[in-house]
């Protein structure tokens, strides 16, 4: 739960980002003016701000510049009308860690919120999460041979359980394409699902961290170490152990998770004692692992143990139907969350949902949806209210608006990533930092404009 401040005129819009992220358990606050919002950041000093850039009495600017004057470490997210590349260099300046353009998706927003919060518990010591809610296989909608074959070897993989270390399983796919889903179900569909499901971020955080979180440690195994701490294998005993990105795991702990997956034994920090663990390992990537292991950043014989029972998620574009299929179920439900209960997409809009290509996969569709259902003016949603790039720039020669706007957005967002990847010779941590956005997001967009790491 994090501690969350809107400041924003838009009043209907605050209130539905507040109604929104208090129903995923935040704790929300809204402000209309700077003034109003200064005066509630102080009494509430909340871990997240969500700021208008335009505001009736100063500038989101104005605003930041202040609050960083006394708090370096509240998150920043600025919503801006228009996306200029000045304006995102002078944001992230003056201490934005986020820039967001108009028209926000809420699922978007609420995705950085809990990613700002995720690297901000990382600080805190407090770095792991236990699953929010049941998610089984019934959450992995679709209909095509693909997805249904998936879910499948998904069940059978479940089914299977026996005493002692289960087999690890991997999960690998493109971005957004539902590889955290998938290894929810695993647990879940499986006999363990009352026991601990517990997922950590392997990319998140520094390896020597990442290495506490996992083992624990012993008291005065270093300096800090003030107690005994229960590291994830042992509080995930008896359930699965969820490793997120495990292609970004620094090669000494590879060899440290090698030795758990054959044995289940490993040591505390500072401990003399060997502990024995029952966990399931799930481990997902959207690296190439054998192109990891051939640059020698993967250990090959970790590679050869994990890749034993693989899932491997099929980017939306190779699952026949799916796209106008999961489009329709998202646009209901959004239409329900959002009371636009006949709200439905048009046969257009249907058609241009099936031509385009979702580099971004489930995710992207997703957000496309919710942005349209939030935004449509009828209950028809039509072509161009999904606002996709290839309908951007077909749209150059209309000079009604939306169309223009849009393309020199993403042109501008696009120049902004050419620039902080040359700018990091390529290394996307840098990158993501320059920018101010997570790594996750970083990749997202990258793909977005079919740009190179
Ligand atoms: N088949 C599906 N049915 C319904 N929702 C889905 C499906 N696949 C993905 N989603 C939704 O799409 C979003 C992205 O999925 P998820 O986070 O599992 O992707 P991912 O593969 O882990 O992406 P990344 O590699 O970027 O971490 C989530 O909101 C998820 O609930
Ligand atoms: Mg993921």
């Amino acid at each position: 739960m994090s501690n969350i401040l809107i400041v924003d005129d838009e009043v209907t819009f605050a209130k539905n980002l507040a109604k929104y992220l208090t129903r995923f358990n935040h704790d929300v606050a809204t402000a209309a003016t700077v003034a109003e919002g200064l005066q509630l950041f102080r009494s509430r000093s909340p871990d997240v701000l969500v700021l208008d850039f335009r505001l009736p009495d100063g500038t989101g600017m104005d605003f930041i510049e202040q609050v960083r004057a006394t708090d370096e470490s509240v998150h920043i997210i600025l919503i801006t009308g228009y996306g200029t590349v000045e304006l995102a260099v002078d944001a992230m300046k003056a201490g934005a860690n986020d820039l967001l353009t108009k028209p926000v998706s809420l699922n978007e927003l609420r995705e950085r919120i809990d990613a700002m919060t995720q690297q901000q518990r990382t600080s805190s010591r407090l770095r792991y999460f236990e699953s929010r809610e049941r998610e089984a296989s019934h959450s992995i909608l679709g209909q095509s041979p693909a997805i249904k074959a998936l879910t499948q070897r998904i069940e059978r993989m479940a089914s299977v359980d026996a005493e002692g270390m289960l087999p690890p399983i991997l999960i690998t796919g493109e971005t957004g394409t539902g590889k955290e889903l998938v290894a929810r179900a695993c647990h879940f569909l499986s006999a363990r699902r009352d026991r601990p499901f517990i997922e950590i971020n392997c990319a998140a955080m520094p390896p020597n961290l990442l290495e506490t979180e996992l083992f624990g440690h012993e008291r005065g195994a270093f300096t800090d170490a003030k107690e005994r701490k229960i590291g994830l294998l042992e509080a995930a005993d008896g359930g699965t152990l969820f490793l997120d990105e495990v292609g970004d795991m620094d090669l000494t702990l590879q060899a440290k998770l090698l030795k758990i997956i054959e044995d289940g034994r490993f040591r505390r920090i500072g401990a003399v004692q060997e502990q024995q663990v029952y966990v399931r390992i799930v481990a997902a990537t959207n690296h190439d692992l054998q192109a990891r292991v051939d640059e020698g950043a993967f250990r090959a014989d970790l590679y050869f143990r994990l890749r034993v029972l693989q899932l491997s998620v099929p980017p939306l574009r190779d699952r026949e139907d799916d796209a106008t299929y999961l489009a329709q179920q998202f646009c209901q439900q959004m239409g329900l969350r959002y009371r636009r209960e006949r709200i439905h997409l048009g046969p257009q809009a249907l058609a241009a949902i099936a031509a385009h290509r979702w580099p971004g996969n489930v995710r992207e569709l997703r957000n496309v949806i919710e942005q349209a259902v939030l935004l449509a003016t009828t209950d028809t949603i039509e072509a161009h209210e999904l606002m996709l790039p290839a309908l951007r720039s077909s749209t150059t020669s209309d000079t009604s608006g939306a169309g223009e706007s849009g393309s020199a957005l993403d042109r501008s967002e696009r120049e902004l990533l050419v620039k902080a990847l040359a700018e990091s010779n390529h290394n996307v941590s840098q990158a993501a930092r320059i920018l101010g956005i997570s790594r996750d997001t970083l990749r997202y967009r990258l793909e977005k404009h079919a740009l190179k790491m």
